[in-house]
């Protein structure tokens, strides 16, 4: 049998543990950075990857190929993780909702939820069981890191998922979403139980095949008020945190909640008990930071229309964030969103490299 790892031996086998330490707020040499959707479309290697297997869903649910495309960016650049590439939209395809993906359309799915009576026939499954090809990506790609960077995993918050399981796919003004919402009240509650319960066990899981940072995307939260915020999906992550595994491997696991557009509410997500935010584009790192900055990491801010422009742009805006968060501890670098398929590849060792070289002085 083998037993857990202490805490320091735990240490020499991660060889770079900066962003575990930057999203605790301890000290580290430079400003860890990931980017998020680092996996995918701008990538070549990818295309020929997901051509290789005929489509994105069947490279989800095989780990080697999972594995394969969350290890590209890190053959090109020096990020300080790794994200498992999966999707969001796994959870609703385990409740039996028949996720599909169309050309140039983005995710769909068979079933939709249009009343309480179809949330009340969402199946109870054994999410982990049902999941296993990820877990199962985790515990490969762990093992191909070899201690170099640390994995993060992820979910969608239950909201988020929530908006696609009613509106059956992506939507630009969640009409059908929000109409559930403001007239059922109880049913999207029950639902939102019932996703949240989910969310729990997938990111215990992943915590326990090798996670060693998580966070939740709660893409679509900031369409709402504030208090259906607060109340229909701050509610369920604040839930979700509370029963996550702390600690695994000898070491915290920490847990970050992006609400995009979520910047008039950090005070309530830092009361939530996660260990980090993230941060869209639309709000001012430095204001966050005088804000939340003594409870809580940040992570973000870059717009990611700024990997379009010059080498030159790019790096004056990298200089820019990291002076607007200042000295001292408590900052991942990432872009303020996921990087768009259009983007030039060889802008990205930039906006990488000028983190590095430029958050040093940040840091002494
Ligand atoms: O960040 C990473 O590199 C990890 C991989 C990852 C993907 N999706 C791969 C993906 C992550 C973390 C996600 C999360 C996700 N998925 C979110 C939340 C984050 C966000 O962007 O706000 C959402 C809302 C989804 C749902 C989803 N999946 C949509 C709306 C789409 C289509 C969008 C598009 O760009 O076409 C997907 C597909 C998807 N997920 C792709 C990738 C690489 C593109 C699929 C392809 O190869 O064609």
């Amino acid at each position: 049998m083998s037993l857990p790892l202490r805490e320091s031996e735990y240490a020499v086998t991660l060889k770079n543990d900066r962003l575990l330490r930057a999203l605790l707020g301890e000290p580290v040499d430079v400003t860890p950075v990931w980017m998020m959707r680092q996996a995918g479309r701008y990538l070549p290697e990818y295309r020929a990857t997901r051509k290789q297997a005929g489509d994105f869903l069947t490279v989800c649910k095989t780990p080697e190929l999972a594995c394969e495309v969350t290890m590209q960016p890190l053959r090109r650049y020096a990020f300080d993780a790794a994200i498992l590439f999966s999707d969001i939209l796994t959870i609703p395809d385990a409740l039996g909702q028949g996720l599909y993906f169309s050309e140039g359309e983005g995710p769909k799915f068979h079933k939709v939820i249009r009343s309480a009576a179809d949330v009340e026939k969402l199946p109870e499954v054994d999410i982990a069981d049902e999941l296993s090809y990820v877990t199962d990506a985790v515990s490969v790609i762990r093992k191909e890191l070899n201690g170099t960077v640390p994995l993060i995993g992820f979910s969608g918050s239950p909201w988020t998922l929530a908006t696609y399981m009613i509106e059956g796919g992506s939507s630009k003004d969640f009409r059908i979403a929000k109409q559930f919402m403001y007239d059922n009240p109880e049913a999207m509650h029950l639902l939102l139980e019932k996703l949240a319960d989910s969310v729990t066990d997938y990111l215990n899981a992943q915590i326990r095949a090798g996670a060693q940072a998580v966070q939740i995307f709660d893409t679509w939260g900031g369409i709402l008020s504030g208090n259906a915020y607060r109340e229909f999906s701050l509610n369920y992550m604040t839930k979700i945190v509370s029963k996550l595994q702390k600690e695994n491997e000898g070491r915290r696991v920490p847990v970050i909640i992006f609400t995009k557009n979520g910047g008039q509410w950090l005070e309530s997500i830092a009361d939530s008990g996660c260990d980090a935010i993230g941060l869209d584009w639309t709000t001012e790192i430095g204001d966050a930071r005088s804000r939340v900055g003594g409870r809580v990491a940040l992570q973000g801010n870059m717009d990611p229309t700024i990997l379009y422009a010059s080498p030159a742009v790019i790096r004056e805006e990298v200089a820019t964030i990291l002076k607007s968060f200042g000295s001292g501890e408590g900052h991942v670098f990432n872009l303020g969103h996921g990087i768009t398929p259009e983007v030039n590849p060889d802008h990205v060792s930039h906006f990488v490299e000028a983190v590095h070289e430029y958050s040093e002085q940040y840091h002494r």
